[in-house]
């Protein structure tokens, strides 16, 4: 039987009440599934972490993320918790996304039963598309290294031929593993790009052009971000895959968890050659910690991508439909803000009694 090693990062405020609730689903998955087993190893990273040792992670934790067969997180951070320039301590995106060179963060926006969208007429599985946001470049490649004074400052955006090829062909690879858009059926891979008004942006979008020639069977577009703010709210479902910028990609994937009940519905992978982790699109909230009340779908979904990623696709699908049913019987209810009405445990329970 396979044994799993997965370093799992518990996080900060919310983060440790939604990994209990995962990891309490992905126990109960393995044991439904007979097939495989998992060792879980606590890693220490994030705010308090910070707080306490001066640095967001210890380099054995980090060395533990790459000696796993995976890597499973919660959100980390707080807001209150900053360095002395002025931006937030505790965050794990240069450690992990670039020191593990992580190029794709894989960010899939689906609508699920009984999840209070602010759209009109989307039936379950009507909005169903993945963002591939790059990980490793673009204009978070100058995170915590903006240059300038008290009254400028200058932050750069990099796009290279490298980095783009790599991303823009995971995108055309993840086009053909799915279904098409929900509109049409058609595999279809949108490129967001600015290349009327930046030149880096133009680079972009002449190598996905280019590599687009390569897959004759996937449709390839292209749109500006503004334009796509707009098409993501009035035309989902024509979307099936969509592959973009760093930037861009954090700003539209958390526009795609408000069309489909909240950013408490939206998991994330951060994916490379080598290394992988998985966690939730959205932030620790601070604001509702130890409430019981975070909605554990995100985490639940990560964990769910974390076992497709590693091979063990069924278990994955069982968990998807397990968390489906749970919603569709109202078992697990999502409020208009998001939140899980009947607790974050108790979500996770709906969901494992239907594993
Ligand atoms: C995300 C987050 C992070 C990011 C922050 C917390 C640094 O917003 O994963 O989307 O910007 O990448
Ligand atoms: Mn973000």
């Amino acid at each position: 039987m396979k044994n799993y090693r997965i370093a799992v990062i518990p996080g900060d405020n919310i983060g440790p009440e939604l990994m209990k609730a995962a990891l309490a689903v992905l126990e109960a998955t393995q044991k439904v599934d007979g097939g495989f087993t998992l060792e879980f190893e606590t890693c220490l990273a994030g705010a308090a972490h910070y707080t306490e040792h001066g640095t967001a992670m210890s380099d054995e934790a980090i060395a533990a993320c790459r000696a796993a067969a995976s890597v499973f997180k919660a959100p980390v951070g707080d807001p209150a918790v900053r360095t002395p320039e002025g931006i937030e301590a505790g965050l794990l995106g240069g450690v992990l996304r670039t020191g593990l060179d992580l190029y794709a963060n894989v960010r899939p926006v689906k609508l699920y039963p009984g999840t209070p969208t602010p759209l009109h007429g989307y039936q379950p599985g009507g909005i169903d598309y993945v963002i591939i946001r790059e990980n490793t470049e673009g204009l978070y490649a100058s995170r915590g290294k903006g240059v300038g004074g008290p009254n400028a400052m200058a932050d750069t955006m990099i796009v290279t031929r490298a980095g783009t090829e790599r991303v823009v062909r995971f995108a055309f690879e993840a086009a053909k593993k799915r279904n098409g858009a929900p509109a049409d059926g058609v595999r279809r891979v949108t490129c967001v790009e600015k290349s009327n008004v930046l030149r880096s942006f133009a680079l972009f979008r002449e190598i996905f052009l280019e590599i687009a020639g390569e897959y004759p069977g996937v449709e390839a577009e292209t749109i500006y971000p503004d334009a796509a703010a707009q098409a993501l709210v009035m035309n989902p479902a024509h979307y099936d895959v969509l592959v973009m910028e760093n930037l861009l990609g954090d700003i539209l994937s958390d526009l795609g968890g408000g069309t489909i009940g909240g950013l408490g519905m939206c998991p994330g992978g951060n994916i490379g050659d080598q290394y992988a982790y998985f966690e939730p699109v959205h932030g620790s909230a601070p604001d509702i910690a130890g409430l019981d009340i975070a909605n554990p779908a995100s985490q639940i979904l990560a964990g769910a991508m974390m076992l497709d990623h590693i091979g063990e696709e069924s278990a994955a699908r069982r968990i998807e439909s397990a968390l489906w049913l749970a919603l569709e019987e109202g078992e697990l209810s999502i409020d208009e803000r998001g939140r899980a009405n009947r607790g974050t445990m108790s979500a996770a329970e709906a969901v494992i009694a239907r594993l």
